[in-house]
């Protein structure tokens, strides 16, 4: 049994289609943590499929029913990531977030994070490779496990005990002390000063990021100036 932030829960499935699913299906106190050994319909971002090999990936969600009005919540993608990169660096690897909702290490993508609102809150679903040793050819350029980077065998459950407190904190800070927070994912977040193109509603767009606004928006400067970008499908760095 792991040790769980205060007031949290958890339970851990053999199989399920996937944990993010598995939380809309009941009704979850906030705090409810389901982890998957395999999941059958993993999905990531923008419809695409998340694939976690047995033994590999760690799939897990949370439901959280956060205080603050919904308007915020987009936030808790951030925090996420912010607490999975504060998670890794305190197993003593380096890693950032790639805004808005990937962490990295290197430059090589280690975990995605998919938050979903339903009626009663938020789930934010996360996938980690954990003890990957190789990729398949079309992604090991672009996607990297814990196991790579440092080469240390480690189980899902000693991770996910690091992970949840962080989580549990950052969660609860998209409110009044979101600046606390902003500060930390500047420090971490990987795409500034760096050329990016962005696909968004509106199209693609290009230029160099600047930072991250006070309300947690991408800062992207062009030959138009400095713009906020709210929202992005996919940033690329060029
Ligand atoms: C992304 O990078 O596109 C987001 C990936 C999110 C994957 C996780 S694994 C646990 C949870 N269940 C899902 O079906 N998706 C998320």
């Amino acid at each position: 049994m792991i040790a769980l932030p205060d007031g949290w829960s958890i339970e851990w499935l053999e199989e399920v289609d996937s944990t993010n699913e598995h939380l809309k299906r009941g009704s979850y106190q906030h705090g409810h943590v389901v982890v998957a050994d395999r999941q059958t319909h993993g999905r990531g971002r923008r419809g695409a499929v998340w694939h976690s090999e047995p033994g590999g990936g760690l799939a897990f969600s949370v439901m959280l029913r956060p205080s603050e009005p919904r308007g915020l919540w987009p936030r808790l993608a951030l925090a996420a990531g912010l607490a999975v990169a504060e998670g890794l660096g305190r197993l003593g690897i380096e890693a950032g977030v790639k805004w808005p909702n990937d962490v990295w290490i290197g430059d090589k993508k280690v975990a995605g994070i998919l938050v979903e609102a339903v009626p009663e809150g938020a789930i934010v679903g996360i996938g980690l490779n954990v003890g990957t040793r190789e990729f398949p050819e079309d992604i090991s350029n672009t996607a990297t496990s814990l196991w790579l980077a440092d080469r240390v065998d480690r189980t899902r459950e000693e991770v996910l005990e690091i992970l949840l407190p962080p989580l549990a904190a950052w969660s609860a800070r998209i409110g009044r002390d979101f600046g606390e927070l902003l500060g930390s994912l500047r420090e971490r977040c990987v795409l500034t000063g760096r050329a990016v193109t962005l696909d968004t509603a509106a199209g693609s767009e290009s230029g160099v990021v600047r930072g991250i606004g006070d309300h947690g928006e991408l800062l992207l400067e062009s030959s138009d100036g400095i713009r906020p970008i709210l929202q992005a499908d996919q940033v690329r760095i060029t």
